[in-house]
């Protein structure tokens, strides 16, 4: 029998934001103290520049907030990046590994993406590990093979104390407007739970496998019904509170 899990919404803002970009944090953290609170763990991952004033500015309320890349090492000579440790001194609990906009735009590989999940873990992070296959991978019948390998790859064995969260976005449904069909999405869905057991037993049972990809209120309610999906990582629609909201209420 499935254990119950808390789903999890995150919203990514990627490049997206400024000082003024809060105020929707607050909007929407007045809208989630309304009744009895949200139903699922809500984080925001702004950009970096953001993350101290938002942790801040969501402090007290539902809103977790989280990062949207790190390095993997502690510290050192490294212009330009940031570390695990230093997000989580900017009040993050968070932080999105391997998104494939970074894996494309940084040619970040698996075994890369792999330190980072184990620099946020050794920084008391949770990473959110990205996979998704391109859409000339679906088309050519391999979708299932290519994440397969970038679980493999990008999950560290190591992972007891934190826990992880494991986000299956097809490329070609991010900022598209479209999404996978719901048949295809438990499929995978189910594939990467059951991967998830074979590698890690019991323990693979907990993890939270969130969807992303033009996650939307439209459509948000169809997929988080979906037995294995535990969740969304939301784009575009996180970044208005109304909209991230409906989302939400819909898990
Ligand atoms: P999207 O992005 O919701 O705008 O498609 C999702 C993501 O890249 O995490």
């Amino acid at each position: 029998m499935a254990r119950e899990i808390t789903p999890l919404v995150a919203g990514n803002w990627k490049m997206n934001g400024t000082g003024a970009a809060l105020a929707e944090v607050s909007k929407l953290a007045a809208k989630l103290s309304e009744g009895s609170g949200p139903n699922c763990t809500v984080v925001i991952c702004p950009p970096a520049t953001l993350l101290d004033r938002l942790s801040k500015a969501a402090s007290g309320t539902a809103i977790l907030s989280g990062g949207q890349d790190c390095h993997p090492a502690l510290n050192g000579a490294h212009t330009g990046d940031i570390s695990a440790q230093m997000l989580a001194d900017a009040g993050a609990r968070y932080v999105i590994v391997g998104h494939s906009e970074r894996r494309a735009n940084h040619a970040e590989t698996d075994e890369l993406v792999r330190r980072k999940a184990e620099a946020a873990l050794a920084a008391g992070l949770i990473p959110i590990i990205c996979v998704g296959e391109t859409e000339a991978e679906r088309r050519g019948g391999i979708a299932d093979a290519v994440v397969a390998t970038q679980l493999e790859g990008s999950v560290p064995d190591q992972w007891s104390d934190f826990g992880i969260v494991i986000a299956y976005e097809p490329i070609w449904a991010i900022g598209t407007g479209l999404t996978p069909t719901i048949a295809d999405i438990a499929e995978m869905h189910d594939g990467i739970r059951a991967l998830l057991l074979k590698r890690f037993a019991d323990r693979g049972e907990a993890v939270q496998l969130l969807y992303g990809g033009s996650m939307k209120p439209a459509n948000a309610a169809d997929i988080l019904k979906v037995q294995n999906v535990n969740g969304g990582l939301v784009g575009g629609a996180s970044l208005l509170a109304n909209d991230f909201h409906a989302i939400i209420s819909a898990a």
